[in-house]
């Protein structure tokens, strides 16, 4: 199949990407390069040993978006085009609800004039908002009391999409949720680079390690879980890209929605252990007062992608941090260098 990825020289689509030509699949990369790098497709092409077709453009420019379909002929579009920096969106509400928005929908316009039906859309976990049991299902409520526009953001076009599939009973929709992405591809070439101070535990953790920050600031440690420290489920990011390649090729007509994560709940201190015991780097913290906005814990449930995808995480934490490592380790300033 063709299968145009929106913002596909990201942190995840570069890893998607991979997984997508490894399954027989051809690539078409679509990104504006505000906070993604052409150096990523490179170094993709470079591992996949094939040819991927790169435009710089902004998804919501109609008639640029038009142009793509009408020479590259995508079968289908995996949806990551958006902006994502949590305290960014609370400070700039109307910037993020135009980007992340208007590139759906007129990915969708643009779509039903090229009578492109399946869509998989690149969701978060932050739609559940705060859990109130663990671990999370694709039946837990989803879209209240959300604390931030970004979160927002991904719930509403989890709604759209679900009323465009309504209207349009050809339309196949996947709603993938994502828990914590991190890791990197094994080469080493490509992996998470973000342009400012990371928001994210595990790039601010390696980028301690590299010696870009001097200490890790742990957000509170007491929270009603274990050992007091915030519990996620950190996913390696190419199980994440290995998912979307099952969604495409196993998830059912019409609307469908996914947990992606690995079931497991990681404290950050577990995740600081793990890192130091994978890497025998040392990362010094302090700990300092709690995030807002942030929640105790969230993993998830993965067990319908499993039945309905036949898809499961399969790497460790260890894997994660190794992979991590070495992509900030070859890359200390990501692909600036
Ligand atoms: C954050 C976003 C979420 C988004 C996700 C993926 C918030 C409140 N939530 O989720 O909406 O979908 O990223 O981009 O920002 N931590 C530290 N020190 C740090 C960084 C993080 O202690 O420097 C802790 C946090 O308090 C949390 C855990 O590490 O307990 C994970 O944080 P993070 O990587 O930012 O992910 P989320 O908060 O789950």
């Amino acid at each position: 199949m063709r299968v145009l990825l929106t913002g596909g020289a990201g942190y995840i689509a570069s890893h998607i990407a991979i997984e997508l030509i490894a399954a027989g699949h051809d690539v078409i990369v679509a990104d504006d390069l505000s906070n993604s790098s052409p150096l990523a497709v490179e170094r993709v092409r470079r591992i996949a040993g094939a040819p991927i077709s790169f435009t710089e453009l902004d998804v919501r420019d109609e008639a640029a978006l038009t142009a793509l379909f009408e020479k590259e002929s995508p079968e289908a579009v995996i949806h990551l085009a958006g902006l994502k920096a949590v305290g960014e969106s609370v400070a700039q509400p109307l910037r993020y609800y135009d980007v992340n928005i208007n590139t759906t929908l007129t990915l969708l316009r643009v779509m039903a004039a090229h009578d492109v039906s399946t869509i998989v859309f690149s969701s978060s976990a932050t739609v559940y908002g705060t859990p109130t049991a663990l671990p999370l299902t694709e039946e837990s409520q989803v879209g209240v009391g959300l604390t931030n526009p970004y979160g927002w953001t991904k719930s509403m076009i989890e709604q759209i999409l679900r009323d465009a599939a309504a209207a349009d009973p050809g339309l196949n929709v996947v709603l993938l949720r994502y828990f914590n992405p991190i890791g990197a591809h094994p080469s080493g070439l490509i992996g998470e680079d973000p342009k400012d101070i990371p928001n994210n535990l595990m790039p601010y953790i390696t980028q301690v390690a590299v010696g870009r920050r001097d200490h890790l600031s742990i957000f509170g440690n007491d929270y009603d879980t274990p050992d007091g420290t915030g519990v996620r489920d950190y996913i390696h990011v190419v199980d994440l890209a290995a998912g979307h390649v099952a969604a495409l090729d196993h998830a059912p007509s019409g609307v469908s929605t996914y947990n992606l994560g690995t079931g497991q709940g990681v404290s950050v201190l577990d995740l600081v252990r793990a890192f130091e015991a994978a890497t025998g780097v040392s990362i010094p913290y302090e700990i300092v007062e709690r995030r807002p906005g942030d929640i105790a814990a969230c993993y998830a449930s993965a067990d319908k992608a499993e039945r309905e995808l036949g898809w499961h995480a399969a790497k460790t934490l260890e894997d994660a941090c190794a992979d991590s490592w070495r992509w900030q380790s070859m890359n200390p300033q990501g692909y600036a260098a």
